[in-house]
């Protein structure tokens, strides 16, 4: 019998080292213990400690949070930061306007004094790092924890992080926060102390026509062309210290920054990527990746497909429109194309039925090791996935088409406050609550706001949904469409924008004039959007009635899972945490009998341009440096001009403008993006398809120094 078990365990090792090796985003704290090896057999010439030290500077060090959902680099002793331009384009958007419109031109501060400050963006450094899972799980233990959720709440898990290290530090230490995260559905978990800098200025953006080149039909998409990046600067207080902006404030001097190689990288060299990855998918079940297409990805794909057609109308007609929707459109195909190419993936590598042979595998260890929790934990996950069914389809349905989709469904609705101020004959309260609603509805009803295009994309949206949602699953509010409108949408649609108070500025403006509850109460659109937003709330309360079985059945899921395998061939899903995923530069074949090459040159900018169409409009000054081949010294040997590259890092949503360094660890390139027919890799890493990919730190490089002039930029970098 124990030879049997140790044969079993013996096969399920080796099948476990069948992962790829370019598979994984490794926590820095584990390097050593479960891939230093690896990475040092296919080149990589540092230890773990000169990429991660507990105590002292490594290059973990020079790797931010940029703003929150992206990564960025410092790059000189004087708080320097590079991300990509798509991670910088809503703060770019912000100072922006028609008269001076940095997304088109771009913009270069030739002085520190031109450097323009963006409240609310802010910059993290990670100072700390470490397993607490002993502290967490003996707490948990002392817990009552009446829900069961306690083990992944963050209010419970930040709450323990404040405890462990005393109110007292947190006074002392300006900008400085701490985090506890579960790893392995609350397997395991890390502590994490962060410090957050906001006052983060803007230093130089491309032109889009750079920045963005080829847009939203090159996004997700290789061979690429864009020259993806931004520059940003972070300022302390006299101290170094976190300090909101002042005049007075100075760069940031940093413990760390990359040094900068334009000797490039070549087909097959190591390469290594540090950055804060979002979320993935590893240890799906079959089920949940059958639900992932099939209502998910399904309803996302059908719904943005008919509300970008309409927003996109309107953003042709109209350049002003244009630059108001353009961060809205941007984000809305980004996570519809990453549907499509996650459905294809799914399909082309039966991702179903690779997960399936995982359980299959898990239920036959576990018999023969005797620990029947693990495959009731599969039971448990079938149960929930086929019982929440429909409940998801309506979710997404709501969200996609309705919450999402109409833009004045956000609207404020809870007012309550505000019509108890308006009865009562309290002046300064009545002018308080006043203010709270107009912030309030400030958050969709802003500068990027236009009421013609929300009306355009309501009547799309609204008649889909009634299409698809029978009658006794819509928001109530709906009965009324019916009632007095005939179900005509497009009638309902204008007659609320006609009467509402958010229907114009004008309505908006008249109202704030003379508030009055009555024009509250009755607002067609506020209740349109509270019968909405109630619905919401109702489908989430459904919902989350599985949420303490399903966290449970994944926790012990994964935990057969590490015991089947060993932890050393495990990393944890994705959570917005540090990790490193590192591989080799290369190119890939995206179907039979084609190759695509892993490095991209202005030479497929030329080819691509079309001056017809804004996606691939080429700056005539770009042209100019071509044609003159004036590249300086960032050509390739053969004197072309390097753009982006490919690599078989494992990275997605969050590593944009993640760093991706040499096997010495300097900076060759800014990771901003994937090909489309890798995005599955969030389910499941897919050696033969999966690609980062990458701007090459060369063409930033030569965009500053020939492009934009901003040599003064490059003399503040240690260039090797
Ligand atoms: N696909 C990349 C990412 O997921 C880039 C997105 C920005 N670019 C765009 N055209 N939407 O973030
Ligand atoms: N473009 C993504 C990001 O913004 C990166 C990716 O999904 O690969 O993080």
């Amino acid at each position: 019998m124990k030879i049997r078990l140790f044969l079993i365990s013996l096969i399920v090792n080796i099948l476990s080292f069948q992962l790829w090796a370019d598979e994984g985003m490794w926590l820095l704290p584990l390097l050593k213990q479960q891939r230093l090896a690896e990475m040092q057999a296919i080149g990589l010439k540092l230890q773990d400690y000169d990429i991660y030290h507990p105590d002292s500077s490594s290059l973990k060090d020079a790797v931010v949070v940029f703003g929150s959902g992206c990564t960025g680099e410092v790059v000189s002793s004087n708080g320097l930061v590079l991300t990509n331009h798509h991670c910088g384009y809503s703060w770019i958007q912000q100072q922006s306007s028609l008269a001076h419109d940095y997304l088109t031109d771009g913009f270069w501060a030739m002085t520190k004094e031109q450097e323009l400050p963006n409240p609310g963006l802010t910059v993290t450094f990670i100072e700390k790092i470490e397993d607490v899972s002993d502290y967490v799980l003996s707490h948990l233990k002392q817990d009552p924890d009446s829900t069961g959720m306690n083990f992944l709440s963050p209010k419970y898990l930040n709450n323990l992080a404040k405890e462990k290290i005393g109110q007292a530090f947190l006074q002392e230490h300006i900008g400085v926060e701490v985090e506890i995260k579960p790893f392995y559905g609350g397997n395991q978990y890390f502590m994490f102390t962060k410090k957050i800098y906001s006052d983060v200025r803007l230093v130089g953006a491309p032109p889009s026509s750079i920045g963005k080149f080829g847009a939203d039909t090159d996004n997700w998409m290789w061979p690429r062309h864009t020259g993806d990046f931004s520059v940003f600067r972070i300022y302390a207080d006299a101290n170094g210290d976190p300090a909101p902006y002042a005049t007075t404030n100075v760069p940031l001097h940093p413990k760390r920054w990359f040094k900068i190689s334009a000797q490039g990288i070549e087909d097959n060299d190591f390469a290594m990527m540090i950055g804060f990855p979002g979320r993935t998918y590893k240890y799906y079940t079959s089920w949940e990746v059958a639900e992932r297409r099939d209502v998910d990805n399904t309803v996302r794909i059908n719904i943005r497909n008919l509300r970008q057609e309409a927003m996109l109308e309107e953003m042709l007609k109209d350049p002003a429109i244009r630059i108001q929707y353009a961060s809205k459109y941007a984000g809305s195909t980004n996570a519809y194309k990453n549907a499509i190419g996650m459905n294809w993936a799914i399909n082309k590598h039966d991702l179903e039925q690779v997960k399936r042979e995982e359980q299959e595998k898990l239920i036959l260890w576990s018999k023969q090791s005797d620990k029947p929790e693990y495959p009731k934990a599969l039971q448990a996950l079938e149960w929930i996935v086929s019982a929440r069914k429909d409940l998801r389809f309506r979710s997404w349905m709501l969200d996609e088409a309705l919450s999402r989709g109409i833009e004045f469904t956000s609207a404020p609705v809870n007012l309550n406050a505000l019509i108890d101020a308006l009865n009562g004959t309290d002046k300064a309260k009545q002018e308080e609550q006043i203010r709270f609603f107009t912030t309030a509805a400030n958050r969709f009803f802003n500068k990027n706001y236009s009421p013609e295009t929300d009306m355009k994309i309501a009547k799309v949206m609204l008649k889909e949904y009634r299409s698809i949602i029978p009658a006794s699953s819509q928001p109530t509010y709906f009965a009324r469409i019916d009632k007095q409108y005939k179900g005509d949408i497009d009638r309902f649609v204008e007659a609320i924008f006609k009467q509402s108070i958010f229907g114009s500025e004008t309505n908006f403006n008249a109202f704030i004039k003379h508030p009055t509850v009555k024009a509250l109460e009755k607002d067609p659109m506020l209740l349109f959007a509270k019968s909405v937003q109630d619905e919401r709330a109702a489908i989430t309360a459904a919902l989350s009635e599985f949420d303490t079985d399903y966290a449970s059945a994944h926790h012990d899921y994964v935990k057969g899972l590490l015991e089947m395998y060993g932890d050393r061939a495990n990393f944890p899903d994705a959570n917005s945490t540090l990790r490193l995923t590192y591989g080799q530069k290369k190119g890939y074949s995206p179907r039979d009998a084609d190759y695509y090459l892993s490095q991209t040159t202005l030479e497929g900018v030329m080819e691509k341009e079309d001056p017809d169409n804004w996606e691939f409009v080429v700056p005539q000054h770009l042209k100019d440096l071509y044609a003159a081949k004036d590249f300086g010294a960032y050509c390739l040997k053969d004197g072309r001009m390097p753009v982006a590259f490919t690599a078989t890092t494992h990275s997605t949503g969050g590593n944009s403008g993640s760093p991706v360094l040499n096997n010495k660890g300097e900076l060759v390139g800014i990771n901003f993006d994937r090909n489309w027919e890798g995005v599955g890799g969030d389910l499941q890493y897919l050696p033969d398809y999966q690609r980062s990919i990458i701007v090459d730190i060369r063409y930033v490089l030569f965009i500053i120094d020939k492009y934009a002039g901003a040599v003064h930029l490059l003399n503040e970098m240690d260039m090797e």
